[in-house]
């Protein structure tokens, strides 16, 4: 038998409990699930940052937390847990990513608002550049960024991505490195941040940056909200060097009621939804690494402790 801890907070688990039993017995896993276990006694935990398990020293014979959201900025650095630490890799989080950013990105390559928000009786037409005289930028170029980029590119878009490795993907620019990230802003018409938030990424788009991209630029920015300068972001709004920003994610969520972004008619706020984790396949993710590491293979998506992500 199996213990699986549920750490998470106790509303989740009517969602989770059926389709994870029914993941580890597709799997051919005996697995105890509960939501309470003495600690010494837990095999696995699957785990949400903002769960009440904070310290991981009891859980002594723990062979992996297995995260169930993508960000680990929460956990990374708890010097409690010496276990190996995934992160939530699924597969319908990266599609529901990537139709949230190709949704906003033709949003504003198309100029949506113009005629949604503006039944004003103005017969103006106005024609939109095609997609492949658009030039989409993407900062992060991991399992969410690389699929959004080849989903644009296969839309025609003229994307380029960067990330800290060198990658290839077809169809799209890969850069890497500081003059890397220099070019990838000054080809950012439309930039979409898919970074995490590390202490190498905090700040990233500073007011200097922001200064390379073209003028009128639109962000969005489903990332995390700490690789933004506000200050410098609102700004280059306000001079127009920035023409539109969406913001899904900020450094307080939720995002204050008196934060200017919420009244800025060139921001638009939502509230944390980019993608969410889906239960089901999400389960069947988890299910996977607890069979691996019952069979001795190594985890999958385990995270990089040093880099943070
Ligand atoms: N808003 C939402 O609803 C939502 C939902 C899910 C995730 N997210 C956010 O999306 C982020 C990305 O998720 P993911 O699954 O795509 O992560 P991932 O697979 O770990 O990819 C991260 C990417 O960022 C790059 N990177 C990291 N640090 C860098 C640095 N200092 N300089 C340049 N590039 C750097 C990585 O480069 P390498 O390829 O070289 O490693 C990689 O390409 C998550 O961390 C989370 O913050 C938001």
């Amino acid at each position: 038998m199996i213990n699986v801890l549920f750490a998470a907070k106790a509303e989740r688990w009517p969602e989770y409990e059926a389709p994870l039993k029914a993941a580890f017995k597709a799997a051919d896993l005996i697995v105890d699930l509960r939501m309470d276990f003495p600690p010494e006694e837990v095999d696995y935990i699957v785990y949400a940052p903002n769960s009440p398990v904070q310290d991981f020293s009891p859980y002594t014979r723990c062979k992996a937390v297995l995260n169930l959201w993508a960000g680990v900025e929460n956990v990374v650095g708890n010097t409690t847990l010496t276990m190996p630490l995934a992160r939530m890799v699924d597969p319908g989080m990266t599609q529901g990513m990537m139709e949230w950013v190709v949704g906003h990105v033709m949003r504003h390559h198309l100029g949506m608002d113009r005629n949604i928000l503006g039944q004003n009786g103005d017969w103006t037409a106005h024609v939109p550049p095609l997609a492949q005289d658009r030039r989409v930028t993407i900062l992060g170029l991991g399992e969410l960024g690389s699929t959004c980029a080849q989903a644009l590119a296969q839309l025609g878009f003229d994307v380029t991505g960067w990330s800290r490795s060198p990658k290839n993907l077809s169809d799209v620019t890969c850069l890497s490195g500081e003059a890397g990230l220099t070019e990838a802003l000054s080809r950012a018409d439309i930039l979409v941040l898919l970074l995490p938030k590390t202490a190498a990424t905090e700040n990233l788009l500073n007011a200097e940056r922001l200064a390379r991209m073209p003028q009128g630029a639109m962000i969005v920015n489903p990332g995390r909200g700490p690789l933004i300068d506000d200050d410098a972001l609102l700004a280059a709004l306000d001079r127009g060097q920035i023409a539109h920003a969406t913001l899904d994610v900020f450094r307080i969520e939720p995002l204050p009621l008196d934060h200017p972004y919420w009244a800025h008619p060139k921001v638009t706020v939502t509230p944390h939804i980019a993608s969410e984790t889906r239960v089901k396949t999400a389960s069947q993710v988890i299910a996977e690494n607890v069979q691996r590491g019952e069979s001795g293979l190594p985890f999958l998506h385990l995270v990089d402790r040093s880099a943070g992500y």
